[in-house]
């Protein structure tokens, strides 16, 4: 039981192919109280039946583009639940158009929304959380990355740039945040079929590549990075902050 006695705030469940749900799983059998949080457009009905398997658990709705929302979730997070031990960033957005054209038509709008909603929040959050003391000693912030950061991937296109984004403010995030003791980390996490990734265009074929050239000759599961999160999240992984650890059957360090 890694996690026991300590409170998870998971950011981003939707549905159960979420990797957020195995992000939950993992840590609530690893001994860890379990909060959520959902998009304030996403059906509340469904996350709570979902969640429901869950002892004890709640959903907050935040908007992950909005300061104003992300602070009141904190709060009545804090207010409910008091003080947490690890945070998980699993939000992301970009306009479908942008995931579907070539990235040089990419706008300035949609490249500025991808790097809003799934960069700059992982940033808020921190700072916000920071900011109303909701973080103990020792904390751990965990945010979702993929490999179209480091390479360009043929339909990724935006999403690599604000990944990039994203890993580059986990680096920066963890100095600042290492003075308090709180670490920061990324999970790369393999191709995963889920709401998101099917606006991702041959995302099936990405899939078979990985299955077919990843050491493991797998596709990982929601629960493999779930799993990988609650060691972020444990005390095991005291000394590891600013990283960025790949859990993707080894594919990324193929060559040819
Ligand atoms: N599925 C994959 O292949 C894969 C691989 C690597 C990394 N990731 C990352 O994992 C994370 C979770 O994605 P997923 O694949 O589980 O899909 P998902 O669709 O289940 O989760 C994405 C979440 O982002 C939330 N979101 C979008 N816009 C939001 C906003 N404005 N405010 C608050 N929440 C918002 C959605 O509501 C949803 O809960 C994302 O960061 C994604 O980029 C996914």
């Amino acid at each position: 039981m890694i996690l026991e006695g300590k409170k998870v705030l998971i950011m981003g469940i939707r549905n159960k192919w979420s990797i957020a749900w195995g992000a939950a799983q993992s840590a609530y059998e690893n001994g860890a109280q379990v909060i959520f949080t959902h998009s304030e457009f996403e059906n509340e009905e469904k996350i709570n039946s979902l969640i429901s398997q869950i002892p004890g658990s709640k959903s907050f709705p935040c908007d992950a583009g909005n300061d104003e929302s992300i602070r009141k979730c904190l709060e009545n997070v804090k207010a409910e639940y008091g003080k947490v031990d690890g945070i998980l960033h699993s939000i992301a957005h970009a306009n479908t158009d942008d995931l579907r054209n070539d990235f040089i038509l990419t706008s300035r709008e949609g490249y500025a929304h991808a790097c809003d909603i799934s960069a700059y929040s992982l940033v808020a959050v921190a700072r916000i959380a920071k900011e109303i003391d909701m973080l103990n000693e020792g904390a751990s912030i965990v945010a979702f990355t993929y490999y179209g950061a480091e390479k360009a991937i043929e339909g990724y296109n935006v999403m690599g740039v604000a990944k990039a984004a994203l890993e580059s403010s986990i680096r920066y995030m963890a100095v600042n945040l290492g003075k308090d003791k709180i670490r920061v980390n990324g999970i790369s996490a393999g191709p995963i079929k889920t709401l998101s990734a099917k606006g991702i265009k041959d995302f099936n074929s990405i899939l078979d590549i990985v299955e077919e050239r990843a050491p493991l000759h797998e596709n990982v599961t929601t629960r493999q990075v779930g799993d990988a999160t609650s060691f972020l999240f444990s005390d095991l992984s005291s000394a590891i902050t600013g990283e960025i650890i790949h859990v993707d059957n080894g594919f990324s360090i193929v060559g040819v």
